[in-house]
């Protein structure tokens, strides 16, 4: 069996990389159309070997589309991921339009596979933030072991998460100031290149970010609603992959080294924690990657039952595109969705 699959902004960060990745992946797929805004009406964009042709999302019928993986933002979301779910296109979307809803399933396979059932009541699956998919990763193996009371996170997050014009903004700047140019923050909030922005999304009312707040809505809804989770998300001069330093507080006893062992063997998971030099996963080696990297455990003498660790992924692969196309993957492998059409 094989479907068709529609990329709603592919011209995008997120978009390109999940043509890679169904390419890499070899998802069966008869067919992939490139959609984005009317900008890029003509543009190509390539596909394995192949170059598709981008079509203006206002004008492509996606009748005949089976699942439309969706990366062009809250408000593009909020708009079109119902009329295509109602041409019978199941639509997994990238964006937080979605996520809180509770008939839309929230999905990490490697979390919570099970609740993606659910997907029949809107036709819509909504993939989570990028800082809660690689955490929620690290997390569930420790909490199904030794049930997790609170969690503690501080974000060093990529400026890829804030799309490519965010990535041109540490470029331009980063030269900027080689070149003794002058600097105006565009995107963000202040300078990003040498320096880190405490700032990521709008502020709430209570002082926190609408970044941080999905870091926690997002982790309750996915792992175990009874969880308490703190953040901090802060904005680093880095390209791609988001790093994230956390203190968990565990209701049973665990080890570093237990915590250790459990992780190695967990799905998604490559623990890297040897105490030495560069015995360790930064952001630059995560890109390009799949895995959820953790290393520095440690045991937290300050609080019973604590750890720390340092959890680290490429933002735009399991943050956003290959846990978009591995529940893509979960719906054809478990036979929920049937394709529209045969295979020519
Ligand atoms: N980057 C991450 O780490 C990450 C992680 C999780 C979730 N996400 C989410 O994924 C989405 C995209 O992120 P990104 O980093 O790929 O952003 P991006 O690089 O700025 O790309 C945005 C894409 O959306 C398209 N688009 C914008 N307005 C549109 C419209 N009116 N109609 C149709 N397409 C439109 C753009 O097409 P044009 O080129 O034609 O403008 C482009 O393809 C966002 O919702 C973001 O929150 C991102």
């Amino acid at each position: 069996m094989a479907y068709k699959i529609a990329i709603v902004g592919a011209t995008g960060n997120v978009g390109r990389e999940m043509l890679d990745i169904l390419d890499e992946r070899g998802f069966p797929a008869r067919e992939v159309v490139a959609v984005a805004s009317r900008r890029s009406q003509g543009i190509d964009v390539s596909f394995g070997d192949r170059t598709l042709t981008c079509q203006a999302i206002d004008h492509y019928d996606f009748s005949d589309v089976d699942i439309c993986l969706m990366s062009a933002g809250g408000d593009v979301a909020r708009e079109w991921a119902p009329k295509i779910a109602a041409k019978g296109c199941v639509v997994i979307d990238n964006s937080s339009a979605w996520r809180y809803d509770a008939d839309v399933p929230l999905i990490v396979p490697e979390v919570n596979a099970d609740a993606i059932v659910g997907f029949t009541r809107k036709n819509i699956i909504a993939n989570p933030n990028c800082s809660t998919a690689q955490l929620v990763v690290a997390l569930k193996p420790l909490h199904d072991v030794a049930r997790i009371k609170r969690v503690v996170v501080s974000t060093y997050q990529s400026v890829s998460g804030g799309g490519k014009e965010a990535m041109d903004e540490l470029f331009n700047q980063t030269r900027a100031v080689f070149v003794n140019d002058p600097i105006t923050p565009e995107k963000f909030t202040k300078r990003i290149a040498f320096n880190v922005i405490p700032h990521i999304d709008a502020f709430m009312e209570d002082g926190y970010t609408k970044e941080e707040w999905k870091v926690l809505a997002e982790t309750k809804k996915m792992l175990d609603p009874k969880i308490k989770v703190t953040c901090t998300a802060v904005r680093v001069p880095v390209f791609i992959g988001h790093s994230e330093s956390v203190n968990i507080e565990f209701e049973n006893p665990i080890s570093a080294e237990e915590a250790r062992d459990i992780l190695r063997e967990a799905p998604g998971v490559l623990v890297v924690d040897k105490h030495e030099d560069g015995g360790y996963v930064t952001p630059y080696e995560s890109a390009g990657e799949d895995a959820t990297y953790v290393s520095r455990i440690r045991e937290d003498a300050t609080i019973e039952n604590g750890l720390n660790m340092w959890v680290v992924a490429d933002n735009l692969r399991k943050g956003a595109a290959l846990n978009a196309v591995q529940i893509a993957e979960v719906l054809v492998n478990r036979g929920l969705i049937t394709p529209k059409k045969a295979a020519a």
